[in-house]
């Protein structure tokens, strides 16, 4: 029914789409010699690093492809509620770090800081989870945090991430993590260690909330901490300074007084992920930056990045569905970041591109052998041959000089002569031996050689 209709598209009769109000819009005036720039903080990928940025996102697409993950395309902004109420109104990522905006008709509209909030209401709206469950998806694309930024913190970045909905197997929880581990092995990354905790389930909560906020009550807290610990004491455990964390170091744990069912959850997540050969270390102190996560939270720190470590993290979450408006289904899943992964490659010093632009380049001496070369293009793309040639009617060196910029491994010459003959020079760019081959035999030769 979508495919014939197209996406369902929300129209609103309050306000004419055309209406300013509550919308500043652009500034007036500009400066005609302004030099542009992007926007502070964002990262963005020009050849050649795009490669490598496509290369890691498709493998870390890959291995959720591989587990039966269907894909989806969710918007870039949501009703700020969403997050207000999905992700939770005291977390830094809410309070402080939304690009939140009014739009035309005077809805407040945020861009997306972070993935699982709106795959699970998309979930919820389009009744996904009428079908069998677990339902499982996967998506991909930017986020934004108005984040501090620095190496591997952007205000906006790229995750590709997972959600699982409908299933409390711990052997879930094993896959969704197994199935990470396995996107960074796929890239070749070694460096890379996982951290596991449970957050227990609400009845733990409860309780640790309590012993927490009595702990905490004692501690010589700056004001702002105070209030944050009485609002939401996990936060306060999250607090990087280094100060609070030598205050934190009698912290309770909340893996001490796990109730029966989160700690025997818990055991088979562990034993599920050892039988899967996964390793992992306990971090009973391992807190997110997200309220929604329950029982199951894990991370995976890369040690060559510093202070932004975290290349990917996800967990459980019991109650977001519901929260949400939907059934009391739980769900589990992971973000991983492409841009941090792709500062881990190269921190391991691994290539995840070939460097490769094209595999042939096409070099014409004269227009008739122009026009020829561009059927030839053609049909070597259609044998999935990736080609580009030589425009600007080059001369001969000139043109050779562009196909080692690409990177081809081979250039296929053409001028008059070989035209009248019905032949072709084709050109080994590495060894820089040559062959004629017959223009009829062109497409299947090549690709021999390739
Ligand atoms: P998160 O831990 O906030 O989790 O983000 C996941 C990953 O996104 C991080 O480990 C990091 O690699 C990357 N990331 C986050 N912020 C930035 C930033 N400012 N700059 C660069 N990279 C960044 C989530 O977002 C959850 N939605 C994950 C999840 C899915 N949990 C359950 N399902």
């Amino acid at each position: 029914r979508l495919l014939k209709s197209g996406p369902p598209i929300r129209s609103c009769s309050r306000s004419p789409p055309n209406s300013t109000k509550a919308f500043p819009g652009p500034r007036k005036g500009y400066d005609v010699n302004q030099k542009f720039h992007a926007p502070k903080g964002v990262a963005e990928y020009v050849p050649p690093d795009s490669a490598g940025f496509l290369a890691v996102k498709s493998a870390l697409s890959r291995s959720a492809e591989l587990a039966g993950y269907s894909y989806v395309e969710l918007p870039i902004f949501e009703d700020t509620n969403l997050y207000v109420r999905g992700v939770g109104e005291s977390t830094d990522v809410v309070s402080k770090e939304m690009y939140t905006f009014d739009d035309r008709g005077g809805r407040s509209l945020s861009l997306r800081p972070e993935g699982t909030a709106g795959v699970v209401r998309a979930v919820v709206e389009h009744n996904l989870d009428r079908a069998g469950l677990p339902i499982k998806l996967w998506y991909a694309g930017p986020f934004f945090r108005a984040e501090r930024p620095q190496q591997g913190r952007y205000r906006q970045f790229n995750q590709v991430g997972v959600e699982a909905l409908g299933s409390e197997d711990p052997a879930l929880d094993a896959e969704v993590i197994a199935i990470a581990a396995e996107g960074f092995q796929r890239l070749g990354l070694k460096g890379f260690r996982l951290l596991l905790n449970s957050l227990g389930d609400t009845a733990t909560r409860v309780h640790y909330r309590e012993i927490l906020t009595s702990f905490l009550a004692n501690l010589d807290l700056d004001p702002e901490t105070t209030k944050r610990a009485q609002l939401n004491p996990l936060r306060v455990l999250d607090d990087k300074r280094p100060q609070v964390q030598a205050m934190l170091v009698d912290a309770p744990l909340m893996r001490d007084v796990l109730s029966d069912s989160a700690r025997e959850h818990h055991e088979a997540v562990c034993t599920y992920l050892r039988e899967l050969k996964v390793d992992f270390s306990d971090a009973p102190r391992l807190v997110r930056g997200l309220d929604y996560y329950t029982r199951t939270t894990f991370e995976f720190v890369h040690d060559g990045l510093g202070a932004q470590s975290a290349i990917g993290g996800g967990g459980r979450y019991d109650g977001l569905m519901s929260d949400l408006g939907g059934q009391e289904l739980s769900g589990i899943g992971y973000g991983l970041g492409v841009d941090r992964t792709l500062l881990a490659c190269a921190a391991e010093g691994l290539e995840v591109t070939s460097g490769q632009r094209c595999q042939v380049f096409l070099v014409p001496l004269g227009q008739p052998a122009k026009l020829r070369l561009f059927g030839i293009a053609a049909q070597l793309r259609d044998h999935g041959v990736s080609v580009d040639l030589a425009f600007d009617d080059r001369s001969l060196k000139g043109s050779m000089r562009a196909a080692d910029r690409t990177g081809a491994k081979l250039a296929v010459i053409l001028g008059d002569d070989d035209l009248a003959a019905q032949t072709a020079a084709v050109k080994n760019l590495s060894t820089g031996d040559q062959q004629t081959v017959a223009i009829a035999e062109l497409a299947e030769t090549i690709q021999e050689m390739l």
